[in-house]
């Protein structure tokens, strides 16, 4: 255990024999995993089997490793806005590598990362931000003098999960946009022979990274995916159909340059390149810093961050999508999507063909927004 613990686990105690021990009722803990439920699309109702399967938990290890990135995304799970969330996965988890949040640096750390590696073999969660880069042998992304992708293989061989974390992880992001001069990659890319789950975003919703961690330990394998890899409990919705401003939309009120009389007003901002008729996130849904705001909620365009390659296939951010004959009313939103799955690049317009599987999957009502 790297995290300063005041209520440290007892040798074989169970979460909820610990959970009992700290002063935390069943009813708090019913409560957090109906909300988890809600969360998961699984609904309140399953809270109680929730809340059964993760009381008989017992520390199960994650490994995290960091490769080319920029710790965002760190940064992002850090700070969930629901304290309940965070702190029981980190709780629940034993976090035993994090080399930002370890004391360890230098040969120490290493000699960490292969300890935890060894005495956890083949039941490990391996938690990864930042992908590896490729070019010239792996030189652009060295650790300890070793390339990345060296690292994530080994680390990724004995892990029973992998969780790719953010859009480094994910896909490679910015450091793979064209022309992507160190060959990045994401580590869907390298790790073959088991899933791994994107959770996509630049950074992600940390709620999104402790629900997913927690549906893994709560059923023992990962949630169900879409087609990129992304659980679709959270990236099943597309941010135009939850976005606040949709009735701008519908209406034909948008924002013409971000200090006109629309923005105040607080208008669609589609005009000014909003990409969120063509992206899937619950961002409007969860939000951040305790469901204060969002992107679209402070003034800005969606710029598309859960999508794989928006460096290339969204820009210019601040530009309309490319296609679009004519927006304004509700059934417009519709052909916005299908004409940007005609002329966008592959990935975005294979994202756009499982929109209609996406949907079967996930009514608009499967996650309550006051619970959430
Ligand atoms: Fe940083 Fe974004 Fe990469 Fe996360 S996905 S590590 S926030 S650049
Ligand atoms: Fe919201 Fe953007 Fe859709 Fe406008 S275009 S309704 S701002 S998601
Ligand atoms: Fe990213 Fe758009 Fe959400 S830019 S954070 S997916 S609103």
């Amino acid at each position: 255990m790297i995290i300063p613990d005041s209520y440290p686990w007892e040798l074989g105690e169970t979460l909820g024999e610990h959970l009992e021990r700290r002063g935390i009722s069943r009813r708090e803990f019913l409560g957090f995993c109906s909300r988890l439920g809600v969360m998961l699309g699984l609904g309140s109702l399953m809270g109680p089997s929730i809340m059964e399967a993760l009381a008989q938990q017992r520390r199960p290890s994650a490994i995290w490793i960091s490769l080319q990135e920029c710790t965002g995304c760190t940064e992002s799970v850090l700070r969930t806005a629901d304290p309940t969330i965070g702190d029981l996965v980190l709780d629940l988890l034993s976090l035993d590598f994090q080399e930002n949040l370890m004391a360890a640096a230098g040969h120490a750390a290493e000699a960490a990362l292969h300890d935890a590696l060894e005495a956890n073999r083949g039941s490990y969660i391996l938690l990864v931000t930042g992908g590896v880069s490729l070019a010239e042998g792996g030189i652009h992304t060295m650790i300890a003098g070793r390339p990345a992708v060296d690292i994530l293989r080994e680390a990724a061989e004995g892990a029973a999960h992998v969780v790719a974390i953010g859009a480094c992880a994910h896909w490679g992001n910015i450091q793979a946009s064209n022309p992507n001069p160190t060959g990045a990659v994401g580590v869907g890319h390298i790790v073959t022979g088991k899933p791994v789950v994107n959770i996509a975003g630049c950074p992600p919703i940390g709620d999104v990274v402790t629900a997913t961690v927690a549906h893994i330990l709560t059923f023992g394998r990962v949630p169900e995916l879409d087609a990129d890899g992304r659980p679709l409990f959270a990236y099943g919705v597309r941010i135009h159909d939850n976005c606040p401003k949709r009735a701008n939309y519908d209406a034909g009120q948008f924002v013409e340059a971000f200090d006109d009389e629309a923005a105040r007003k607080g208008w669609c901002l589609y005009k000014v390149g909003c990409k969120g008729p063509v992206t899937f996130s619950p961002c409007p849904i969860i939000q951040w810093n305790d469901r204060t705001d969002w992107p679209i909620g402070a003034g800005h365009p969606c710029i598309g961050c859960t999508e794989r390659h928006f460096w290339d296939t969204m820009t210019p951010f601040y530009g309309r999508l490319p296609g679009i004959a004519g927006f304004g009313i509700e059934s417009t939103a519709d052909v916005v999507g299908a004409a940007l799955a005609v002329g966008a690049a592959a990935g975005v317009a294979a994202h756009a063909v499982v929109t209609g599987v996406q949907r079967a999957r996930h009514k608009p009502d499967e996650i309550d927004k006051e619970e959430v």
